[in-house]
């Protein structure tokens, strides 16, 4: 299976304290990892420096077998790559729809901006109910469903989300665990999955890598961590 993303070796600086040290992570065509770590951990500044937001002190980022370390993040975008922020970052008084359409902005084809709309709609249907609601007055886990249908509209083919669960509920949190299985399913679209939420993490994803203080300590099948976890708690009961 040929990789859709490929993050080779980066390092990551701010000033001199270095936040990403050397790591390298695959993400297959059409398939769900997931990048877990606490607080601090250096899994927001990965996903920014995938999209260009940050730069690169060293490494390379290959999507879809073509080097992009060095184009602007519109042109990542372009080419199908899709962030949905930390903290949603959403226009507050502007409405569900508007803040929807702001995620179609490297586009120009009309019919498919129409046909991805309805996607998301159908989606989330709540968001057609408050389609002309401003985003701002909508429940956390509504918001963060608008940022999701954003970066949909984009038409992405990779779509990187960072920490989704963040501030919502555990059903909730459950509920859009099922809709991002649903986003890959239907769509056929990569995911990277960010996250401290290891059960969305691991109900998600099919492959994890595990970052402590800007370094991969771990990585691998969900299923194989499930089972040392299995392993771990029989022996030693925790
Ligand atoms: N804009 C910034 N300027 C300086 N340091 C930063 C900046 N953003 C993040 N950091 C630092 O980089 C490290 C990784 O942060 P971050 O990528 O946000 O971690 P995570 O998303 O895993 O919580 C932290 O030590 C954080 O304080
Ligand atoms: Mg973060």
């Amino acid at each position: 299976m040929s990789n859709i993303l490929e993050i080779n070796h980066i390092t990551i600086k701010y000033g001199k304290s270095i936040a990403v040290a050397g790591i390298s992570l695959k993400i297959p065509e059409g398939g769900i990892v997931t990048l877990i770590g606490s607080n601090g951990a250096g899994k927001s500044t990965t996903l920014n420096a995938t999209l260009g937001m940050v730069p690169l002190t060293d490494g390379s980022l290959t999507f879809q077998g073509e080097d992009i370390t060095n184009i602007s993040t519109a042109e990542r975008v372009k080419k199908g790559l899709a962030l949905v922020p930390e903290g949603r970052h959403l226009f507050p008084y502007l409405s569900v729809y508007k803040n929807l359409l702001l995620g179609a902005t490297q586009r120009t084809d009309k019919q498919g901006i129409a046909e991805d709309l309805e996607f998301v709609y159908n989606l989330f249907p709540k968001l057609k109910d408050r389609s002309k609601q401003k985003a701002g007055t909508l429940s956390g886990g509504e918001q963060q469903m608008v940022a999701i249908a954003r970066g949909i509209m984009s038409n992405p083919k990779l779509l990187c989300l960072d920490e989704p669960s963040l501030g919502l509920a555990p059903v909730v949190i459950e509920d859009v665990g099922r809709k991002i299985k649903e986003i890959n399913q239907k769509r056929g679209t990569s995911i990277l999955l960010v996250e401290q939420n290891v059960h969305l993490a691991f109900g998600v994803a099919a492959y994890c890598y595990t970052l402590q203080v800007g370094k991969l300590v771990a990585e691998g099948p969900i299923d194989e961590i499930r089972e040392k976890d299995a392993v771990r708690k029989a022996y030693f009961g925790g």
